[in-house]
């Protein structure tokens, strides 16, 4: 049965929210179309597509498209489907297509922007309406595609408002990312880790600035790395930021939250900057921003001490280990995340390795605390398919937060704020009022 808009609106309250907006597959597929069917989704970065006819195969929400780049240089994203049949035009993964695409299926090919190219026994088609000129005949591009210092993202919606409105403050956080190399770029690198969750996507997000669960969900890992250093005698970075999840409530408390529009906002950096600047890693990184930029501009950007950013619908860049967790719902229950590194283009090697290190220690499907957030993740999938209770509390700190520009600040670190103003974006959209805003497919 459709929902009505009065039945969604009444799924979020100001403090809480139904549990079926986690385990409904309703809900799930109108997710589909009024979130990811039109809102900005990154795709890919523009240095996953180097060469022209280079592409990857990757989604938006439920929509399977390929980001590629074409002989002009420009970078294009399609629906990955064969207009003559639907056959998928590209498998899983990345890969080259030389001068043109060729579906394996009977060999219509098309240029690299997916325009018709060819057809073979072309004389069958006469006193048909095939017509190569025809979109129906080509590859559907997706609707809009905008790049931000080579962050692609698309939006499946042929109007609305532009990326740059859309991502708000926490534009900032990708300008760092891009700001820590001293040429103003980076690049993917190192490969990609992928973590199969067998949760609901928006649990993730949630999770993403909900500093309550660290040092309690991952007490094993705190206790280990203490363990550790006690016996050395020293604090490795390596272990450094695995004890940083073990920090007492107070002081999770002093961090700041920032909520913005569409769901998004950021986190204040857990780790210690004192330490970073005492790190050889860190002060050969500085030197080399001092020399581009000048002393004055590398202490502004080393000094963005960020965690967890949050792009509603895309993921969480991370500036300061350089990584996008990029979050992709495959079904109600399941969803795929995929984690990329990066390469800040002239910075010391010593920058990257300690890139994949974090990676390796925190994020990894085999690392030390991504581990013990996944099996939260699905027990909170499960449990909420029991019948315990209808509701999910979202209490903490709520009306204390303060408003700044474009959104809101939490006065204290251990507000659920990110999670309400999560929900507040998540009501506007399954309700179309984002959908007027961002998209006319209202
Ligand atoms: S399905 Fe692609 S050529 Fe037939
Ligand atoms: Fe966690």
């Amino acid at each position: 049965m459709p929902y009505t808009n009065e039945q969604i609106a009444a799924l979020v309250r100001a403090d809480s929210v139904h549990k079926s907006v986690y385990t409904d597959s309703a809900l799930f597929q109108l997710e589909m179309e009024r979130i990811y069917g039109c809102a900005w989704i990154y795709v890919g970065h523009e240095s996953q597509v180097p060469n022209a006819g280079d592409f990857c195969a990757t989604r938006i929400g439920d929509q399977d498209v390929i980001l590629v780049r074409a002989t002009d240089g420009k970078v294009h994203v399609l629906y990955n489907r064969c207009p003559h049949r639907g056959a998928k035009l590209v498998a899983d993964g990345c890969g080259h297509a030389g001068k043109f695409f060729r579906c394996p299926y009977h060999a219509w090919t098309f240029q690299l922007d997916g325009s018709h190219l060819a057809a073979p026994l072309k004389a069958a088609f006469e006193g048909s309406c095939f017509d190569p000129q025809h979109p129906d005949f080509s590859v559907r591009p997706v609707a809009r595609v905008e790049s931000h210092r080579g962050f692609v993202f698309a939006s499946q919606a042929a109007q609305g408002i532009g990326l740059k409105s859309f991502l708000g403050g926490v534009i900032s956080s990708i300008d760092n990312l891009c700001d820590r190399s001293p040429v103003g770029e980076v690049e993917v690198a190192g490969g990609m880790f992928r973590v199969l969750q067998t949760s609901n996507w928006k649990v993730f997000y949630e999770n993403l600035h909900d500093t309550m669960h660290a040092p309690v969900t991952h007490e094993s890992s705190v206790v280990a790395a203490r363990e550790q250093a006690q016996k050395m005698g020293a604090m490795p970075l390596e272990l450094h930021i695995m004890v940083g999840n073990g920090e007492p409530y107070r002081f999770w408390e002093n961090l700041e939250l920032c909520a913005y529009a569409h769901g998004h906002g950021y986190m204040e950096g857990i780790f210690d900057p004192g330490a970073a600047s005492r790190d050889p890693v860190t002060r050969a990184h500085f030197a080399v921003l001092e020399q581009a930029y000048g002393h004055a501009r590398a202490s502004e950007i080393l000094g963005m001490n960020r965690h967890n950013t949050i792009i509603y619908g895309s993921g969480s860049p991370h500036t300061v280990f350089q990584q996008f967790r990029v979050i992709r719902p495959l079904a109600v229950d399941r969803t795929m995340i995929e984690i990329q590194l990066f390469r800040l283009k002239g910075a010391p090697e010593a920058v990257f390795k300690r890139t994949l290190m974090y990676a390796n220690i925190i994020n990894a499907p085999s690392s030390n605390v991504m581990a013990d957030d996944v099996e939260l993740y699905a027990r909170c999938q499960q449990g909420n398919l029991s019948r315990g209770g209808d509701w999910t509390s979202l209490h903490r700190h709520l009306g204390t937060d303060r408003a700044v520009p474009g959104g809101m600040v939490s006065s204290n670190g251990t507000s659920e704020l990110p999670m309400r103003n999560q929900f507040q974006a998540w009501k506007q959209y399954m309700l179309g009022h984002l959908v007027e805003e961002n998209c006319d497919a209202a």
